[in-house]
């Protein structure tokens, strides 16, 4: 039987230097916040019960984190004063006092640890036999950052950057801020640190020299690239980008093309089928899914979202909360907003909007066509200019077309208005009534010629240019 693991995240601080109104747990990197990343880490791993200790904005944070894992195993703690990382965790001991195993602690402002790292500090932290494990680092410029102090090779004690020696300072090897404790240890451990450092705070840091104390304290070194935290606008933006970087690189190497990976922007979370081709400038976020052999152009933006194999985006096409079948093609500039359904081989056009649209296979509006709460059949063609009038002010109707429909150029479809099967209606109509299945409706003016008009009218003009002193050559089609 594997030990039980549970998990503390730490949400309380302030982030002074974001200087922001927002707690800096909640600043988004790639469309999610920040403590978003350690949170779904410790649970991927399969830590329950997971304890995000919340402090400041505590209400926000909280409904923040509720938000983004409505099923997770989550029990808050609050801080109430900021008094360091020590004092953080220690908040965390009513929510884990039925808890006996191993308490992974993650600190809500380093978001990029991959999975792979805390695995392997489990690993070591079994191997080892101490009762702490943690990640370091090693820095080119290790400015803030608590350094690993070793004796013999041992690791000894962490010393904040503010509490170092000249000489101390010199080291590059740093502290991650990612542990593994064992309960039996950490709870008691907590209890006896002293805020006595430059800072005057209860460092977390000073577990490992108690924990030195006991035995071995083991550590995985880690790569910047997954240790770097958040404190500024600066670097938030920083690990954005190292995130999109990481993101990008692995959808390619499961076989996705990506033509300008520096603009392309997919969030975590969402998932591509491969020999999938995927343009400058598109973004991809919430969950959404992508088939393969699916080709989406430059400027496409789809969130939460489905496209299956096989489908062409051109340029410029918008997907909210729509589902696309295979093989349609849709764009450029179609916009398909939440409840589209699209079923195979259909064909969308140019400032094509969509809205609770249900289309059947084949069907087609290639351009300029706003077709909301809609029922469409298969071997549909909508003409240019097609609009479903689907609202009268107050609410919402449906339009129903039947298969092999034809629905000539601007036609109005007011709702709720059926179409039968294999009817068309002729171009230019206002639909108010049902159209049974075969038959034609049509419901423009009738069309009047007028013979000669325009040569009459131009002798009209000329004989009021000669009486009078201005002249225009406007010609009024009155
Ligand atoms: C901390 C470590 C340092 C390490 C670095 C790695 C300590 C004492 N120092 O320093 O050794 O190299 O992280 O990034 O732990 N927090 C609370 N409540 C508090 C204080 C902080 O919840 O009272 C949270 C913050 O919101 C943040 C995290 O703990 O998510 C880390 O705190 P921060 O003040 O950023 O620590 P560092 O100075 O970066
Ligand atoms: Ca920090």
């Amino acid at each position: 039987m594997t030990t039980p693991l549970a998990a503390v995240v730490l949400c309380a601080g302030k982030g002074t230097r974001m200087r922001s109104e927002k707690a800096k747990v909640l600043h988004p990197i790639l469309g999610k916040p920040l403590c978003f990343y350690p949170l779904m880490r410790a649970l991927e791993l399969g830590a329950s019960p997971v304890v995000p200790v919340v402090g400041h904005q505590a209400a926000e944070v909280e409904r923040s984190v509720r938000a983004l894992f409505p099923a997770g195993p989550l029990r808050f703690a609050l801080q109430k004063e900021q008094r360091g990382t020590a004092d953080a965790v220690r908040s965390a001991e009513e929510a884990l006092t039925d808890f006996h195993g191993r308490v992974l602690i993650l600190y809500g402002d380093v978001p990029l640890v991959r999975r792979e790292t805390l695995a392997a500090l489990v690993d070591a932290h079994e191997r080892g036999g101490g009762v702490l494990s943690f990640v370091s680092t090693r820095l080119e410029d290790p400015t803030g950052y608590g350094r690993v102090i070793r004796e013999g090779g041992k690791v000894v004690r962490i010393v904040e950057h503010k509490d170092c020696t000249p000489e101390q300072r010199q080291v590059r090897d740093c502290n991650a801020g990612i542990y593994l404790v064992d309960s039996s240890f950490l709870w008691t451990a907590l209890a006896n640190i002293r805020s006595t450092n430059a800072q005057g705070e209860f460092y977390l840091t000073d577990l490992v020299e108690m924990a030195a104390a006991r035995g071995p304290v083991p550590t995985i070194d880690a790569d910047f690239n997954e240790t770097a935290g958040v404190n500024d606008r600066v670097e938030l933006s920083a690990r954005a980008r190292d995130l999109q970087t990481r993101i990008n690189i692995h959808h390619m190497r499961n076989g996705v093309s990506l033509a300008d990976p520096a603009t392309t922007y997919i969030e975590e979370g969402v998932t591509i089928g491969p020999d999938t081709e995927v343009g400058p400038g598109v973004s991809l976020t919430g969950s959404t899914v992508v088939g393969r052999n699916v080709s989406i152009a430059q400027g496409c933006v789809l969130h939460a979202s489905s496209v299956a194999d096989g489908t062409t985006l051109k340029p410029y096409t918008v997907l909210e909360e729509a589902k696309v079948g295979e093989r349609c093609i849709l764009g450029p500039f179609s916009r398909l907003r939440p409840g589209t359904d699209l079923a195979e081989e259909v064909h969308l056009g140019n400032f094509v909007e969509t809205k609770k649209a249900r289309i059947g296979k084949g069907s087609k509006a290639n351009h300029l066509a706003y077709l909301g709460d809609a029922k469409i059949g298969s071997g549909v063609n909508v003409g240019a200019g097609t609009i479903t009038c689907n609202y009268d002010g107050v609410n919402k109707h449906l339009t129903e077309l039947g298969d092999k429909v034809f629905i000539g150029s601007d036609t109005q479809l007011v709702a709720p208005v059926k179409v039968g099967d294999g009817a068309y209606v002729g171009a230019g109509s206002t639909v108010t009534k049902d159209v049974p299945p075969g038959s034609l409706a049509v419901s423009r003016t009738p069309q009047v010629n007028l013979e000669g008009w325009v040569e009459r009218k131009q002798a009209r003009m000329a004989k009021s240019a000669e009486a009078g002193p201005v002249k225009s050559d406007k010609v009024s089609a009155g």
